[in-house]
């Protein structure tokens, strides 16, 4: 599915729908969404201070794109409850997913854009988000189609900007031609340091980070995720 953008840059690759929504989930998307939803930006938007899209004050903003049925944002804004996280998720099922998780576990401090995250990631202010996760993105494996990979030369610099110093970006995947992509471009952007001491740290999992659907699914179907952490370096 493409969008109806006409601007290449800012088309979108993936499905916005899935399977009809029982009737909780579709509820909570006309009931509790509007309440956290947050309006997509437009070119030239500014969001001055992330901060104060939460409904009381948060020591830090965090950043979870691609959030799938939600269960590791839920999570983190559960287990994290001075800290505001904002979610992007352009598929319904998702996003109607992440409300049931929010709504049984009545956690104020998420936020939630339905959609594309770069227009979120353009809007917001210069070393404003303390952490940023991109679990499980998207492998696209054809060659022809790597340009449609999240992490890549295109948002790097974007979340290389929104990123405070010190600040840490996780990365997870299960497919190796992904992994080496993303490994590629971020160990040679300047902003963005490796935290594995050896290789094969990349095989642990940290306490504070739980497992995705995806993830689940992956490791089902016998293949083994890789956790990558990179810290934003201090800016000159
Ligand atoms: C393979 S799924 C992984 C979902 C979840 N992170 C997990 O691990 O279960 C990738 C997700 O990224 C979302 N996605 C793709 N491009 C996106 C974009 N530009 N902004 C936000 N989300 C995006 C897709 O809709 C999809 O739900």
């Amino acid at each position: 599915m493409i969008d109806a953008s006409q601007d290449p840059a800012r088309r979108l690759y993936g499905r916005r729908k899935g399977r009809p929504l029982r009737k909780r989930k579709s509820g909570l998307l006309e009931t509790l969404l509007p309440g956290l939803e947050l309006p997509i930006p437009q070119p030239g938007d500014r969001i001055d201070d992330p901060a104060a899209l939460f409904p009381r004050p948060v020591d830090d903003v965090w950043l979870e794109v691609g959030f799938g049925s939600g269960h590791h944002l839920a999570w983190q804004a559960a287990n994290h409850p001075q800290v505001g996280v904002i979610g992007c998720e352009p598929f319904v099922n998702g996003v109607a997913a992440l409300m049931a998780l929010v709504d049984e576990a009545k956690v104020d401090n998420v936020r939630v854009l339905p959609d594309d995250a770069r227009p979120l990631l353009d809007a917001l202010p210069d070393a404003s988000i303390g952490r940023a996760f991109i679990l499980f993105a998207d492998p696209w494996p054809k060659k022809r189609h790597w340009e449609r990979r999240f992490v890549g030369p295109q948002n790097l610099p974007r979340l290389a900007r929104v990123l405070k110093d010190g600040a840490e970006l996780r990365l997870a995947s299960d497919d190796m031609g992904l992994v080496r992509w993303m490994l590629e471009h971020t160990v040679k952007h300047p902003d963005f340091e490796w935290t594995a001491q050896r290789p094969s740290d990349w095989r642990v999992r940290p306490a504070d980070w739980p497992p995705t659907r995806y993830e689940e699914k992956a490791i089902e179907a016998g293949r083994k995720p890789v956790f990558l952490r990179f810290i934003r370096k201090p800016r000159g």
